[in-house]
């Protein structure tokens, strides 16, 4: 059985299945018929992802046991395998994780009968990220061969980049990267490029931020938005249709000028706004193949959902 660990062990037409399902669960309201419960385990910060899976379960009408690093056990020394290992024992069915090891998933292992769902792993994989990105290009051009797609800023620390490269070029995108000297990663096979070339040749530019806390040593923010950055000078430079992503959160006038973060061509929150559904559509596609719910089981809900009195429909 598969946990959602990376795109990789998903091919082209589950892919864009996932996508179709996210967009179906944006229009229709649906529940599980069953009690389920989520555990959301955030070893390091989150506000996108974590949030966005919390409002994922509950729209799924799951119940969300929420874990808080710096209150729990962790700080006794327990590990990331025996704390997973907990939430199984008394009764989780679906785990998420993030945590800032590369290699957590190896340590969890083929140990658990509960899918797991990466919600980042230090700078290797950012899987969900990556689909909810896929949507915002997929709800724009409707396909991805032959776009012109460049990955722009911090390569080498970045989880996104790497989930994003490799599954852009699977399903068909040209995928190009720009990075300041010393961000490049080698070990990525796709060409680099000025950022300048960039915003000339992009369908979509994808930002990258600054991931500071992963840096060895401390990096001067002066200048890089005029050198690297999207300016209002590149932005003009840009092809009209060209649209602008970032996973967030944003270094404002560092990665992107403060005034273009809402401009017309930017997606940033668009992308947030997918990440509900992917979410959603990336837990029911587990559910499944897990045997823990079947088709019967997702129904369409009766009553909005309501949070602290404001009615989500
Ligand atoms: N994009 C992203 O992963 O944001 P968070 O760190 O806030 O979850």
């Amino acid at each position: 059985m598969r946990h959602f660990i990376s795109l990789n062990e998903w091919n082209e037409e589950e892919i864009i299945h996932l996508l179709q399902m996210a967009e179906h669960y944006r229009k229709e309201q649906l529940t599980l018929k069953k009690q389920l419960f989520a555990a959301n385990l955030f070893f390091e910060p989150s506000t996108r992802t974590k949030m966005s899976f919390a409002v994922a379960e509950r729209r799924l009408g799951m119940d969300v046991l929420d874990f808080n690093v710096e209150h729990s056990s962790t700080q006794k020394g327990e590990s990331l395998y025996d704390t997973a290992k907990t939430f199984e024992a008394i009764g989780a069915n679906l785990l998420v994780i993030r945590h800032c090891d590369d290699n957590w998933i190896e340590e969890i292992g083929n140990h658990f009968s509960l899918p797991i769902i990466n919600a980042g792993a230090g700078k290797k994989e950012h899987p969900t990220q990556c689909l909810l990105d896929i949507l915002t290009i997929y709800q724009e051009y409707q396909q991805f061969k032959g776009l012109n797609i460049v990955i722009a800023g911090d390569i080498s620390h970045s989880r996104v980049a790497k989930s994003n490269a490799y599954t852009l070029q699977k399903l068909g995108a040209n995928v190009y990267l720009t990075a300041a000297n010393g961000w490049q990663d080698k070990s990525l096979d796709f060409p680099y490029i000025s950022i300048d070339q960039a915003v000339q040749i992009s369908d979509v530019l994808m930002l990258l931020r600054i991931q500071h806390e992963r840096h060895e040593t401390a990096y001067i923010q002066k200048s890089y938005l005029q050198q690297f950055g999207l300016t209002k000078r590149r932005e003009k430079a840009m092809k009209p249709h060209a649209i602008v992503l970032h996973p967030a959160p944003v270094n404002r006038n560092v990665e992107i000028d403060t005034d273009l973060v809402e401009c017309e061509r930017s997606r940033i929150f668009k992308q947030m706004n997918n990440g509900v559904y992917v979410r959603m559509a990336i837990i029911v596609k587990l559910l499944q193949e897990w045997g823990i719910i079947d088709e019967a089981i997702v129904e369409k809900r009766q009553q909005p959902i309501n949070y602290r009195g404001v009615s989500c429909s």
